[in-house]
């Protein structure tokens, strides 16, 4: 049997590429073929790691029961003709350390990844991983250049889920019966919002009090950090994995699905030239619409001050 990554590609399969090969990109791959949703091109710059995994969840496949294509190569030439393309390639988190001390180091490789990708797959939709997410965003949108309902930014899943997990635990209650908003950056002024968040329809602010509330607020701003102070070395990878796959699944299969995504605000929320994480439909061409939520002047300052801070990152960055 040849091998080689040109003979594995299907002639109409979706296909996914993941720009980098940490734990997060790993998951994801895994999560993507194995639940049958498309074919998954794995990119990374060491050479024979992507190869290496690639052959390894290739030789998974019998025993999980799908015919995915996944293949390695540290060769942009490979992505070619993606559906969508998710950056996750940078280094993570070390105890003690905020995710915008992450700037400096990760950006060049966001935007290199970025350039090299849509030279390959100019009408992919992208979405962005790495830290710190939202500035990553920005600065992946203006080196491809893409029309901003084709890029995004994975966070708000994932702090709505950690928001969703610590309600479903206080409350005792299946996880999936709960629905958590969170927007705003993610970061620790990410804006969790308990009034647009339910239990089967029931607010939450119904079911528990205000000081247990604030407790879960603050948990789940510290949702990645907490993970990162008991593994010491890395951070979570799961439940980003399969935030993001959410967001895939959405796109390739148009569920119209209405999630928090780091989105290209061009005056919603009273907001311009950023992206933060807001309500969006997501479907097929990418983000189909931003829905502005009535939020009250508290929540509406939070997401401001989140706004603000971006904003200044951005300004001094570039
Ligand atoms: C976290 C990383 C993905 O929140 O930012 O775990």
């Amino acid at each position: 049997m040849n091998d080689s990554p040109s003979s594995l590609v299907s002639c109409h399969s979706p296909r996914v590429t993941i720009v980098g090969t940490g734990k997060v990109g790993i998951a994801l791959a895994q999560r993507i073929a194995e639940k049958n949703l498309a074919d998954v091109v794995l990119l990374d710059i060491v050479e024979g790691m992507p190869q290496g995994l690639a052959l390894d969840l290739m030789q998974a496949r019998g025993m999980e029961l799908h015919n995915r294509k996944i293949i390695g190569t540290n060769n942009y030439a490979d992505t070619s003709g993606s559906d969508v393309v998710v950056i996750t390639a940078g280094f993570p988190r070390k105890p003690g350390m905020s995710r915008d001390d992450l700037l400096l180091i990760n950006a060049k490789i966001v935007v290199e990844s970025a350039k090299q990708a849509i030279a390959h797959s100019p009408d992919a939709i992208y979405i962005v991983v790495t830290n710190p997410l939202d500035v990553m965003t920005y600065l992946a949108w203006q080196a491809t250049e893409l029309p901003s309902d084709r890029i995004m930014g994975m966070a708000g899943i994932l702090d709505s889920a950690r928001f969703q997990t610590f309600i479903a635990m206080e409350l005792g209650v299946c996880p999936s019966d709960v629905n958590a908003m969170v927007l705003g950056s993610h970061g620790d002024l990410m804006v969790p919002l308990p009034r647009y968040s339910t239990v089967n329809g029931i607010p939450i602010t119904e079911l528990l009090g205000e000081s247990t509330i604030n407790r879960l607020v603050e948990r789940t701003r510290n949702g990645g950090a907490e993970i990162v102070g008991l593994m010491q070395t890395g951070g979570a990878f799961f439940a980003p994995a399969s935030s993001i796959y959410v967001m895939v699944e959405a796109i390739l299969l148009n569920q119209s699905r209405l999630l928090p995504v780091s989105a290209y605000l061009q005056g919603e929320y009273g907001l311009k030239d950023i992206f933060i994480g807001v309500p969006c439909r997501l479907g097929c061409s990418g983000i189909e619409s931003v829905l502005e939520l009535n939020l009250t002047d508290i929540e509406m300052n939070e997401l401001r001050v989140s706004a603000q801070a971006m904003r200044k990152t951005i300004d001094n960055f570039i």
